[in-house]
């Protein structure tokens, strides 16, 4: 893609470290991706954590390579489309992050050394809640919500106005009745940020309703809060119970406090929510205190947090202190480890991939994790069950962290573990029979029965019609494969001739007539899309959308695509070579 080529010349070519940077730099801006403009993370919060660690430990090194397209000087990720661009007056910013409590001493200490301060003043510190939602800026113009925006890439974000004032915990006007100059009062210009959140319990049932209409469950309440966000119809919004927490503040025409204890306290006046847990501390062991407090209440609250951040109290050290890169110097992030759990490994399933991928699912005595009940984690593939041993029957330890599919991280050492037989990876796929293979320069082991395999025909026609392809309303995963069963569907085309049997569609369980005519109005409506929708709906294996993108627009036409394709594939047999020469696309994609 083109930031990575703009990474790749700055990055000192040719040495170590510039080919280390331009590795890392890729990496996270993936991450990234999918993170804030997929919602479907790729990697746990302590892994992108420690990407970016290694990026800022190296561009401390060689300080030329921090460039202004670094991730390490960027947040987030590029605004999604679909959404009017907003442009933060006042930057939003992330944080630093510690991980132990020498990182917070080493927080507390430069705070010290940076304001001069002597033995006997102290640092008052207010810790809160880090919580695991998506951050977003209200502005209010003399008392009345005007603009609600989602943090975006930092400087500018989406304006989500609309959705933001379906959330019941965002006030739609602050209290006039003082004036701003006394305490209380209200500023012509507001900007509040927090965090929009969905609580566990309403995520639970948001996926149980999710899934009873056929539609895709959520894989965490962070993504299902994203995915609320993010509806271009406030209608849905609105039927998604999101909730809010404020914490910070952009653009204020006027002070409001002294100190950011005072602030919390102005947001309660004017009707907004603070986290109850939040504490003013005197000290380092305040602060500690209050971490391994919120730690240990961690998995009974009705809402994710990943962490606590401590704040300077006093407003004017905080202007003192300042900014570094992204974060400021007066606030850190002080990083919860994932939360883990035993349980017995009760079965080890094989799930066929859309491309053929056979991946071993682990079937787990459901066990509480931090809250939600988890019954099945991954184990990646067949290296990954060797190297870890697990074993039918063992007791694992499983990890939830946060916003990804939950993991094994070990098996607990029994006296039974070595009498129990060694797990043997399938040589054929569990569902057609094919051989399944692995190549020499992949982890994966593939089923080789492509489209044969009802598994992979099955994915295939999943894809087609997901979000990002064909996006076909009403048309879910449960729908196609109950379709596929039945012999409705077969194939992408027959989806488009479900028009003769409507009537067959409406005598089914769970349908009847008004739906089945709003799925057939839905899919005639998407009988053009886009051309990158259609390359990606097709489910190459490796042409995800940045790909699909850049094909459309090279090629600007599906026969000039095709045709391009064939031409190669005729002329030296290779039609990849084609593909590697679009600017963009590397041999990994090709
Ligand atoms: S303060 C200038 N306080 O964490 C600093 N952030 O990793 C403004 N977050 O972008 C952020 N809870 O989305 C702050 N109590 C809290 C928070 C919090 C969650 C998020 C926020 C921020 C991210 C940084």
């Amino acid at each position: 893609m083109s930031d990575r080529e703009t990474t790749d010349r700055n990055a000192l070519p040719g040495t170590d470290a510039g080919r280390e940077h331009a590795r890392l730099c890729e990496k996270i801006r993936g991450h990234d991706r999918a993170y804030y403009q997929e919602d479907a993370p790729l990697v746990s919060d302590a892994e992108y954590d420690a990407l970016m660690q290694r990026l800022l430990d190296l561009e401390k090194k060689h300080p030329e390579l921090a460039t202004p397209d670094s991730p390490s000087q960027t947040v987030g990720a590029v605004p999604a489309g679909g959404f009017a661009k907003v442009r933060h007056r006042v930057a939003m910013l992330s944080l630093a992050n510690a991980f132990d409590e020498a990182d917070v001493a080493e927080f507390v200490a430069r705070i010290r050394r940076f304001l001069n301060l002597g033995d006997g003043e102290t640092v008052e510190l207010v810790a809160e809640p880090k919580i695991d939602g998506l951050s977003v800026s209200l502005r209010y113009e003399n008392g009345r919500f005007v603009q609600g925006a989602t943090r975006g890439d930092g400087s500018e974000g989406e304006d989500i106005t609309a959705n933001l004032r379906t959330i019941a915990d965002i006030p739609a006007t602050l209290p006039a009745s003082l004036p701003a100059s006394l305490p209380g009062g209200v500023p012509d210009i507001v900007e509040i940020r927090g965090e929009a959140y969905m609580a566990r319990s309403d995520f639970l049932a948001l996926n149980e309703r999710q899934e009873a209409a056929g539609g895709k469950p959520f894989a965490n309440p962070r993504n299902a809060a994203a995915g609320s966000l993010r509806q271009l119809d406030p209608a849905i919004t609105a039927a998604r119970p999101l909730r809010f927490f404020a914490y910070s503040w952009g653009e204020l025409s006027a002070n409001v406090a002294g100190t950011h204890w005072e602030f919390l306290e102005r947001l309660r006046e004017w009707g907004f929510q603070v986290n109850p847990l939040a504490e003013l501390c005197r000290d380092l062991a305040g602060i500690m205190a209050l971490y391994e407090k919120v730690g240990a209440r961690r998995a009974a609250l009705d809402y994710d947090i990943d962490g606590v951040v401590y704040k300077v109290n006093r407003l004017d050290w905080q202007a003192r202190l300042g900014f570094v890169s992204r974060a400021p110097r007066w606030a850190i992030a002080h990083k919860f480890p994932a939360e883990q759990a035993q349980t017995v490994l009760n079965a080890i399933d094989i799930q066929v991939g859309r491309t053929g991928a056979l991946t071993p699912v682990a079937r787990l005595q459901p066990v509480t994790v931090g809250g939600v009940v988890v019954s099945n984690a991954t184990l990646h593939n067949a290296d990954e069950i060797e190297r870890k041993d697990v074993r039918i029957g063992d007791t694992v330890i499983v990890q939830r962290a946060g916003d990804v599919i939950p993991q094994i991280v070990a098996v607990v050492q029994d006296g039974d573990h070595a009498a129990r037989p060694k797990y043997t990876f399938p040589t054929h796929c569990p569902v057609c029979g094919s051989e399944a293979v692995r190549s020499d320069d992949e982890v994966v082991t593939r089923c080789t029965g492509g489209l044969i395999c009802p598994a992979q025909a099955v994915e295939r026609l999943k894809h087609f019609v997901s979000r990002n392809a064909f996006d076909i309303e009403g048309l879910g995963a449960q729908h196609i494969v109950a379709f596929w069963q039945d012999g409705l569907v077969r194939s992408p085309g027959d989806i488009f001739r479900l028009r003769h049997r409507e009537a067959e569609i409406a005598g089914r369980e769970g349908w009847g007539e008004q739906s089945a005519t709003n799925l057939i109005a839905a899919i005639a409506v998407r009988r053009t899309v886009p051309l990158e929708r259609l390359i990606y709906a097709l489910g190459i294996r490796q042409v995800g959308q940045a790909t699909a993108r850049l094909l459309a627009r090279t090629y600007g036409t599906f026969d000039a695509w095709r045709n391009a394709m064939e031409a190669a594939q005729d002329r030296d047999g290779d039609a990849w070579a084609e593909l590697i020469g679009i600017d963009g696309i590397g041999p990994a994609g090709a």
